[in-house]
């Protein structure tokens, strides 16, 4: 794949926050997704691809764009890769007003993203220094102090993120009995996933049940960074075991590796922030019509990192519009 792509997948995730951005604090998390759904899906139109979205807004009946199987790109492009996308990582993040939003893009070759079925999905990420360290099979208390003992630190300086939920009261009080620290958070677990790969974040690992589809997003980001991503998906329902099944996850109890999430190294990885979080400053709006956002990209196969800050003109038809 063309490494310029990594560029234009940077246009598109700004398209979306720029559009969203607008919406923070509104109330109205549909409004500030489907501003998102329209700014990145007329962007995608300029890239020179033939994919498809194999993770979306939902299914075709559900959601008329960017649904799972709509081809984008340029007609004629010969190059054929699935692309898993999420407008706004946090759509009630930026409702109420509050961080880690993200708007976010995956692409690889054909075939190389799992096709995850929308449910729930246990997860554990850690950065480079801690990879091969952790395994859901594993319980949290000696993922923990692997992970510690990788990072050459105390249990006591080890901090462990995770999102504030009731289902995860257990899991938060087996990480405060090893003596670990803790830092809850709202929602958008694919920006704290990445968090584990940037040491300034001062995060050294993600875990608890999040979304199965920011699951293979987070593990596309992951691979780029050297880190760690394992997830384990948890059906609630017959329906949602026979889903997984039909999307050719035949072992529901299997632990998905990074390899199974995201085939291969040809994998790129895009982010832009909505609002301000661990690891992207989200979109400001200037005076004299301008805007500045903030922005990642990064490839698996050189693993480099690149942050983005740019400053848009937002004229009569700005540059999420064509
Ligand atoms: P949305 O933007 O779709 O609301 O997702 C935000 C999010 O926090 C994800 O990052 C996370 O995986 C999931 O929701 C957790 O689900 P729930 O809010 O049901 O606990």
């Amino acid at each position: 794949m063309d490494r310029n792509l990594a560029l234009n997948m940077v246009r598109v995730t700004e398209a979306a926050a720029l559009a969203s951005a607008k919406f923070l604090g509104r109330g109205d998390k549909e409004a500030a997704d489907q501003a998102a759904v329209d700014g990145m899906r007329k962007m995608f139109d300029t890239l020179n691809i033939d994919g498809t979205v194999v993770i979306g807004e939902g299914e075709i009946d559900e959601a008329p764009m960017l649904y799972i199987g709509e081809r984008i790109g340029r007609s004629g492009a010969s190059l054929k890769v699935d692309i898993a996308v999420d407008p706004v990582d946090g759509t009630t993040a930026v409702a109420k007003g509050l961080a880690n939003a993200i708007a976010v893009v995956a692409i690889a070759p054909e075939g190389c993203l799992l096709h995850a079925p929308d449910m729930y999905m246990n997860k554990i990420a850690v950065g480079p220094e801690a990879k091969g360290c952790v395994d859901l099979d594993k319980s949290i208390e000696e993922n923990l102090y692997s992970v510690a003992k990788a990072l050459g630190k105390d249990i006591t300086e080890l901090t462990v993120t995770i999102l504030d939920r009731e289902r995860h009261i257990d899991m938060i009080s087996k990480i405060r009995a090893v003596g670990a620290r803790i830092k809850l958070f709202n929602d958008g677990d694919v920006a704290t996933a990445i968090a584990t790969c940037i040491p300034e974040s001062g995060i050294d690992v993600m875990l608890g049940i999040g979304g199965a589809p920011e699951g293979v997003i987070a593990a596309a980001a992951l691979k780029c960074m050297g880190g760690d991503f394992l997830g384990k998906l948890m059906p609630h329902s017959e329906v949602e075991s026979e889903r997984c099944k039909k999307m050719g996850i035949e072992d529901i109890d299997k632990v998905l590796t990074m390899e199974d999430l995201v085939k291969g190294k040809e994998v790129f990885f895009a982010a832009t922030g909505i609002s301000n979080g661990d690891i992207l400053k989200g979109v400001s709006y200037l005076a004299g019509n301008k805007a500045k956002t903030h922005s990642m990209v990064t490839r698996a196969e050189t693993g480099t990192v690149r942050f983005v800050e740019a400053m848009h003109k937002l004229d009569e038809k700005p540059e999420y519009a064509y």
